[in-house]
């Protein structure tokens, strides 16, 4: 019997997600003669049955297009904001899958995505996701579509900075997203070359970058990149953070959302400051924000969303559910989403990369 299938994009938008949009739509619809319809706006938009038809050439020029041409958003299916206060709109969007006549929902997604997509099925629905994200902290994946396009963002943007911060001997602080996870900022500043690498993973202190810093100058190098994760803390703050989780009882070191842009670029500011005062050379302040998710996706990404997005659509005819399509070297696997739920892939203290950097002289700090 033919399948129906429906297909979101949920959290963060991602350069390569209209990549994987058409990757399982024209595997569905041409190898497996299935019918695909798109939701709008992630969950919010399956929850008010707002639908886009992505079948008769609707897939067709979309794969070198940036953000999402479904459009998303960061709803959650059991904690959504309708009419000024928290629902759980679970039942809604379980109504209106079967008013679809759904057979299984693609989601698109972030780890948030993932664990949204598990409620779902424990809901009830058949449901496939894939991962996508530029912070590359999906649980399970090799990599996540999105993370190759942001990097070559981030850097060119630091290859940009080395010669400003180089004429001007200043130390140019550029904050690179990620979230909890510092694989973005750590793979940039090595590719980009950056002298000091702070990530949340490795809590720093100020003085020691200082010191890295000062000892470039003795050389006849007075000037420095400084490329921070958004989720970099220092040594002071990740115990005071550790103490506020300890009081709590919640075992994890949780930090922001509370505003998260400004807790960020406020720390960002801060260290900057403190690197002026301790190394008497003029400091700037880069945040490259939204800019690292927005264009054209790499070829490395358009790549590996067309792999996992026609994959998905092989398993979807196989009517296998519940599983995120990840990659694993040349292959294309299915993981359980219960396996991948709820984990976040952070960097590994002792991770090749951080290894690698290390041994080019980069300072992180500790
Ligand atoms: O998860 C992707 C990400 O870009 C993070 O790196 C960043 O912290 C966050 O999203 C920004 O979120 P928003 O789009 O809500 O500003």
């Amino acid at each position: 019997m033919t399948q129906n299938i429906g297909i979101l994009t949920s959290g963060g938008d991602t350069p390569g997600l209209n990549a994987a949009i058409r990757g399982v739509g024209k595997a569905c619809v041409s190898r497996h003669g299935m019918h695909i319809v798109g939701f709008r706006d992630g969950f919010r938009g399956l929850m008010e049955n707002r639908t886009m038809v992505l079948e008769g050439g609707a897939l067709s020029g979309i794969l070198t297009l940036g953000g999402t041409i479904l459009g998303t958003s960061r709803d959650k299916p059991h904690k959504m904001p309708v009419h000024g206060k928290m629902q759980d709109m679970t039942e809604t969007i379980v109504a209106n899958y079967h008013a679809n006549g759904l057979d299984c929902l693609v989601c698109l997604g972030g780890g948030g995505t993932q664990k949204n997509a598990l409620r779902l099925m424990q809901a009830g629905l058949n449901v496939v996701t894939l991962p996508k994200t530029i912070d590359n902290d999906v649980a399970l994946t090799d990599t996540t579509f999105g993370f190759d396009t942001a990097l070559g963002i981030a850097t060119d943007a630091i290859d940009r900075l080395h010669s400003t911060a180089h004429s001007h001997h200043r130390i140019i602080v550029v904050e690179i997203m990620g979230h909890r996870a510092g694989w973005l900022a750590l793979g940039a500043g090595i590719a980009g070359g950056a002298d000091v690498i702070l990530i949340p993973e490795i809590p720093y202190d100020v003085e020691v970058v200082a010191d890295a810093i000062k000892a470039r100058k003795r050389k006849g190098k007075p000037f420095s990149i400084v490329a921070v994760a958004e989720g970099a803390v220092s040594r002071q703050e990740f115990a005071e953070m550790q103490l506020v989780a300890a009081k709590k009882k919640d075992k994890k070191v949780k930090e922001p959302p509370a505003e998260a842009e400004l807790v960020y670029a406020e720390r960002t500011l801060r260290l900057a400051h403190q690197l002026e005062k301790l190394t008497g050379l003029e400091a700037r302040v880069t945040i490259l924000g939204h800019l690292q998710r927005g264009g054209t996706p790499s070829a490395a990404d358009r790549l590996l969303a067309t792999r996992l997005g026609t994959a998905a659509a092989d398993l979807i005819e196989q009517r296998q559910y519940g599983f995120m399509v990840a990659a694993r070297g040349e292959l294309s696997v299915p993981v359980p989403l219960e396996d991948v739920a709820g984990q976040v892939k952070i960097v590994p203290p002792e991770h090749p990369w951080v290894l690698s950097a290390r041994g080019v002289e980069t300072s992180f700090g500790d």
